[in-house]
């Protein structure tokens, strides 16, 4: 296992693999790694020849008040499961090797960063696209796996990597869960026990809304309501959101129809949580 923290360092080790004739795979974290991050691990591994992990908290992308100095770095950890994962590279630069000053330049995708996540995190996607284009420019060619869990991330990287031709294959992966339901985070470590328990209402809640369109429901606001039912009767639930949008565009679709994906933004205590579930109306 390699485990650099400057770009000059990754760089030469991914040219020199390509140089060899060797595919790449990368996986960008902020680390904290669990069960969810060690499957993209594992699908890039099965995929390429070598794999990448990269682990930067990135302060781009945490509003004023949100979690930059609390969300948890546990770098020998990550070194460990990356490793036994599949990974023969990691990189974990420090914010000065990132942004050794201001950036003058950013990455913003105009269509889908401004509902949802990013409504409720103003600025919080052009810190992702902006970071992310930057790794991609980093690692050079690739294919890049990115979870579904975070599907508006998801849906945003590939359109940036479209629009910009970026020599990258963005390969999405599916979400990681608990036996439970509640999704892998690395924010999970901020519930009590109490509000752990609690937590899997999210997951509850969005399978009770996909249930209600495989039934035949589609009304977009009756579908909202189920989810907000299910939430509402969680007294440690508190919702940012709970929304069905177009899988692709994340705009609102009123009847239902297509591709559909069903989000949900809730707050235990300090932890906030988000999971996401498709649903199809043929
Ligand atoms: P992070 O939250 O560490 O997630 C890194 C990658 O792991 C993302 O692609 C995310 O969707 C995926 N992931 C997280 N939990 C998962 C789960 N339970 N199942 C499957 N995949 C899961 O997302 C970020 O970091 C950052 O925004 C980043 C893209 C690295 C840019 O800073």
């Amino acid at each position: 296992m390699n485990v650099v923290h400057t770009i000059a360092e990754v760089r030469a080790l991914l040219d020199g693999a390509r140089a060899e004739g060797r595919t790449v795979g990368l996986v960008p974290t902020m680390g904290a790694l669990h069960a969810g991050h060690a499957s993209l691990v594992a699908r890039a591994a099965a995929d390429c020849d070598v794999v990448a992990v990269t682990v930067f908290v990135n302060p781009l992308q945490f509003g004023p008040n949100e979690d930059f100095d609390a969300y948890p770095r546990t770098l020998d950890a990550d070194v460990a499961l990356a490793e036994a994962s599949g990974a023969s590279v990691l990189f974990a630069p420090s914010v000065a090797e990132m942004y050794p000053r201001p950036m003058a330049t950013t990455v913003s995708v105009r269509e889908g960063a401004d509902v949802l996540e990013g409504a409720a995190r103003p600025g919080h996607f052009d810190g992702v696209t902006t970071v992310v284009a930057k790794l991609f420019a980093i690692a050079g060619p690739c294919r890049a796996y990115f979870g579904e869990k975070d599907w508006q991330q998801l849906v945003l990287v590939t359109r940036m990597a479209a629009d910009l031709s970026l020599p990258v294959v963005v390969v999405p992966c599916p979400t990681v869960r608990e036996d439970d339901g509640l999704a892998r985070s690395s924010r999970n470590v901020y519930l009590t026990p109490e509000e752990r328990a609690a937590a899997p209402v999210i997951h509850r809640a969005l399978r009770a809304g996909a249930d209600a369109i495989a039934a035949g429901e589609r009304s977009a606001a009756a579908v909202r309501a189920t989810m907000r039912a299910v939430l509402d009767a969680e007294p440690l639930a508190r919702v940012d959101y709970a929304e069905v949008v177009d899988a692709a565009t994340l705009a609102t679709v009123d009847p239902l129809v297509g591709e559909l994906r069903l989000l949900a933004a809730v707050r235990f205590g300090a932890a906030r949580l988000i999971d996401n579930v498709g649903a199809r109306v043929p």
